[in-house]
């Protein structure tokens, strides 16, 4: 695969900036190349010292949980540096476009809107599946980024495995992104198993939901190696802080935290479905893979409201459109969901 055709010319012959850490890798000496401050930081842990650019030890943890080589992962600080930054370095603006398919995760259009890129947007079906015909249609010599989310957000679900297929073998001229934010929830296996096979895949995952580190900010990229570099190339050089490094390294070693937290999500899942399924004014609960549930109700703006008045705050998607009437709802503890529930009969028995 000939990467060059898909990357701006700028980015692909971009000398990178060099930082101390860069030029200087060992671990033993006396510092005094990174202008850092050597007194500590006046806390009981110091921060003084600048972090591994390249974030290592965690990426080799994340190699052997992933089955991936070490130089096939980006960090980033969120998913959403990876998506932003993938956009730069493939769209010139008034050039190429993006494929979005709404209802889908609204940063890939935010960031597509702030690097001033076109986007033409094909709506999921009314299943919330992929209109893989209307997105060929759309595609064009100038598409260099068709981005996939599976599972879903806001609506759940993950998309038909042979549309993906489809859609990836069909498409020439950039780079499928596949977001898999939720794929721990779900029994689909990752595409990053795929990327041997399809190096015009990047697949995006996060440390934000399953594994419950949603305030230290690591997001994930998968691809392969010459992509990697690229990304790492462009990235702001000590992008994932020392702190955030060290807990998430902690936090990776616990090897069982993330598997039972997935497990007791679902089961929790199956009893708010089946709390909701008894309250008649509920007038759909489409299927999940995610940690999340989006449910349509009878007067669900009001719904919304009463609830935020209870302090039980949900994410109302009723403006969405293929989303009408419709709330998101995470899955929280049990206590949590006996709590919407109830409020929820409240509501309609008033
Ligand atoms: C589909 C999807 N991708 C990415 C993200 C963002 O993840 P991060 O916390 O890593 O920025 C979210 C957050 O809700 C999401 O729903």
């Amino acid at each position: 695969m000939n990467f060059e055709n898909f990357i701006l010319p700028h980015i692909w012959n971009l000398k990178p900036y060099s930082s101390a850490r860069d030029e200087f890798k060992g671990k033993e000496g006396v510092f005094l190349d990174a202008n850092e401050n050597p007194l500590g930081s006046g806390l009981v842990e110091n921060w003084n010292r600048y972090p591994d650019p390249l974030q290592l030890a965690i990426k080799e943890q994340l190699s052997e949980i992933k089955s991936c080589k070490t130089d096939q992962i980006f960090l980033g600080n969120g998913s959403d540096e990876a998506i932003d930054l993938i956009m730069r370095m493939t769209c010139q603006s008034g050039v190429h476009n993006i494929i979005l398919c709404p209802p889908t995760y609204g940063m890939y259009e935010v960031s597509a809107s702030i690097n001033h890129i076109e986007q033409r947007k094909v709506s999921l079906t009314k299943q919330y599946q992929l209109d893989v015909e209307g997105i060929l249609k759309t595609i064009n010599s100038n598409t260099r980024l068709l981005f996939i989310c599976s599972p879903n957000n806001p609506t759940g679900n993950k998309l038909n495995r042979s549309d993906i297929y489809t859609l990836i073998e069909s498409f020439k001229s950039g780079f499928v992104i596949i977001d898999e934010a939720y794929i721990d929830f779900s029994d689909e296996p990752s595409f990053i198993m795929e990327l041997a096979k399809y190096p015009q895949v990047i697949v995006m995952q996060t440390l934000s939901k399953a594994y419950g580190l949603a305030s230290l900010r690591l997001g994930m990229a998968f691809a392969h190696s010459s992509i990697i570099s690229l990304l790492n190339k462009i990235k702001p050089p000590y992008n994932i802080g020392g702190a955030t490094q060290e807990i998430v390294h902690k936090a990776l070693a616990n090897t069982s935290f993330k598997e039972e937290a997935v497990k007791s999500i679902l089961s929790e899942r199956s009893r708010l479905i089946e709390g909701l399924e008894n309250i008649p004014e509920v007038i759909h609960i489409f299927p999940s893979d995610a940690n999340f549930i989006l449910v349509q109700f009878k007067r669900a703006n009001d719904l919304f409201h009463f609830l935020i008045e209870a302090k039980l705050i949900t994410r109302n998607r009723s403006s969405v459109a293929l989303c009408e009437d419709s709330i998101r709802i995470t899955i929280g503890m049990s206590e949590e969901n006996d709590k919407l529930v109830r409020l929820i009969q409240q509501f309609y028995s008033a």
